[in-house]
């Protein structure tokens, strides 16, 4: 199956517990269910720091409340390789994301870019099938490693992409530089500047998810597709009650 657990969901000893907020989702809405946060990263390297970026903001995201799941991209194959894309790993993908409240994307930085293994897994998620929109009114949170200096050109790609698949995309990002430094031989992050963003990262996803939940059909009800549909609106309806399929 091609998800990752965490060997140790718990543990955060890079995070100092007496600052953070229980309930941090508290007046943001009268849903305080569990978020659902599926998270991608863009590697097929054993030891892959965009993967262990991600793991460490699951265990953030469970400790403020999420549900988590961490796509494994290995079996994935590229697009349209699959005939009609019938394939485990894509259909995997597609029913994550269906379950999904909001992502979190981390890539690598490659030759100043996002990887193809980052976009591959974008690209398997298409912005509607059969009524379905797998992406669309979800929060999205964007992060990047990488072995050079600072640098941004993954998260604004990611954050494009966001655009394109029609997410809400949250303002706070993380870019790990010179990521090899970052991480102990546990495979832990270590105490930083770049893990306290992190954190941050994860407590502004949780806000923005539960904030948004209540509305992010209605976010994503356009006219051209009522238009499209050829369905007109009763006037005498009352449109704040209108259920819309994500
Ligand atoms: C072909 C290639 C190109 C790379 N290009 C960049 C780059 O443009 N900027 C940068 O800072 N690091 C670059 N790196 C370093 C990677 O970003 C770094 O090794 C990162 O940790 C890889 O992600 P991963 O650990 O999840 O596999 C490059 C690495 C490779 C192999």
């Amino acid at each position: 199956m091609p998800l990752r657990t965490l060997a140790d969901p718990t543990h955060t000893p890079a995070l100092d517990r007496s600052f953070v907020i229980d309930q941090l989702a508290l007046g943001l809405g009268t849903d305080q269910s569990p978020p659902r946060i599926l998270l991608l990263y863009g590697s097929l390297r054993e030891r892959s720091f965009s993967r262990l970026c991600v793991e460490e903001a699951a265990r953030l995201l469970q400790l403020f409340g999420a549900e988590t799941r961490i796509f494994d991209p290995h079996d994935l194959p590229l697009p349209d390789q699959v005939a009609g894309d019938d394939h485990p790993a894509v259909h995997e993908l597609r029913e994550l994301s269906m379950w999904s409240e909001g992502h979190v994307w981390c890539s690598p930085e490659r030759h100043g870019q996002i990887t193809g293994v980052m976009k591959t897994q974008i690209d398997h998620l298409p912005l509607s099938m059969g009524g379905m929109r797998p992406t669309q009114g979800r929060t999205l949170a964007v992060m990047q490693v990488s072995a050079g200096s600072q640098s941004f050109n993954s998260v604004n790609t990611l954050r494009l992409l966001g655009r394109w698949m029609r997410m809400f995309t949250i303002p706070n990002q993380s870019s790990v530089a010179m990521a090899y430094k970052e991480f102990g031989e546990d495979d832990r992050m270590r105490a930083s500047s770049y893990y306290d963003r992190i954190v941050d990262v994860m407590e502004e996803l949780v806000r923005f998810t539960v904030l948004l939940r209540p509305h992010s059909g209605k976010l994503v009800d356009r006219y051209s597709e009522r238009k499209e549909r050829g369905v007109p609106i009763d006037p005498s309806m009352d449109h704040s009650a209108i259920a819309i399929v994500r």
